[in-house]
């Protein structure tokens, strides 16, 4: 099989092309110093402080690849909020305090609530291993502990109104450096329709590794679609909304044209500036692995796109 050199544009990750020719020497160096520091292993190690989680073995069959190293997942990030390069977040990302922490739960919905963190951590929890693919074409295989999203949206009760739901993270300018810059239009927010949320696979993620999550990875709280493009699974989030209307993500803003709303992993469908058929399963350094559509998850998920077409629903 060939083997591929990772196609993403030199030093721009995914940022949006404006933004990334203004800064692609400052980035170039950093993401590149980062991405070697990491892929060694001698990036400096999580700093934020995690704890052990109680959880049940999830029935989701894992990936057949191999677990990715905890430091890796861990060191590797993009959480913008704590800067643009990939070991950013894993050393600016202690300064997030998690707790207190709650989420506004509203919109759509018969019951709106507020839920602790802690609320939260005492639900039954399980593990999944899931494999997650960025935009950027790495993947990694991560053990996530939480519980589906549909356990946290059945104590609100959706009304027939509500056909997407709207994340948004933090964004605390003082605690967060990224905010305090206009890479992105703060608060990162994200979304998914309705039936999406509601499938099984869509997890309310607050842990990893079997502990807490590391601020890095989106402590206390995030979400995970393995069958999207990462930059759907929004980290730290404060609020969720139930909408009638498709939520305009961050990243839409930033490039609507590069960045659609479903974001599904597929290896016909290229970014405008890279290909999307190969992908790098960390620690690889070449592209040697052919991108599954749905990342995997076809059997799964492909019926919630039937009669759409996914190159104009990117
Ligand atoms: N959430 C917020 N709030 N800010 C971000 O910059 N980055 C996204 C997503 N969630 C991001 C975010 C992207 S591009 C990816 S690939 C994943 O988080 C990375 O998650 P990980 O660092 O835990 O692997």
């Amino acid at each position: 099989m060939p083997r591929y050199l990772f196609p993403t544009p030199k030093g721009s990750e995914i940022t949006p092309r404006e933004v990334y020719l203004n800064r692609r020497h400052f980035i170039a160096g950093a993401t590149i110093a980062g991405a070697l520091l990491a892929l060694d292993g001698s990036a400096k190690a999580a700093t934020s402080p995690t704890e052990p989680l109680k959880f049940s073995q999830g029935s989701v069959k894992a990936p057949s690849d191999k677990t990715t190293a905890r430091e890796l997942a861990t060191t590797y990030n993009n959480y913008y909020e704590f800067g643009t390069a990939k070991t950013e977040p894993a050393r600016n990302a202690s300064t997030l305090k998690v707790r207190p922490w709650t989420v506004e739960i509203g919109g759509e919905v018969a019951k709106p609530r507020t839920i602790g963190i802690e609320d939260l951590l005492a639900m039954d929890l399980e593990e999944r291993v899931y494999r997650m693919r960025c935009v950027e074409a790495w993947s990694m295989v991560i053990p996530w502990v939480g519980m589906s999203f549909s356990k946290l949206a059945a104590l609100v009760e959706p009304t027939s109104k509500a056909k997407y739901v709207k994340f948004t993270s933090v964004a605390r300018p003082e605690e967060m450096p990224g905010v305090r810059t206009r890479i992105l239009d703060w608060p990162y927010t994200e979304g998914l329709r309705i039936d999406e949320a509601m499938h099984p696979l869509t997890f309310l993620t607050l842990g990893m590794y079997g502990e807490t999550l590391p601020n890095q990875n989106g402590a206390p709280v995030r979400i995970v679609t393995p069958w999207k493009y990462g930059f759907k699974n929004a980290k730290s989030i404060v609020r969720i909304d139930f909408v009638e209307q498709q939520p305009r993500t961050a990243w839409m803003t930033a490039g609507a044209n590069e960045y659609g709303f479903y974001a599904n992993v597929n290896p016909e469908v290229d970014h405008p500036r890279w290909s999307q058929k190969h992908e790098r399963l960390l620690p690889a350094f070449f592209a040697s692995r052919e991108t599954e559509k749905f990342n995997g998850y076809g059997a799964e998920v492909a019926s919630l796109y039937a009669g759409m077409d996914l190159a104009v629903n990117f």
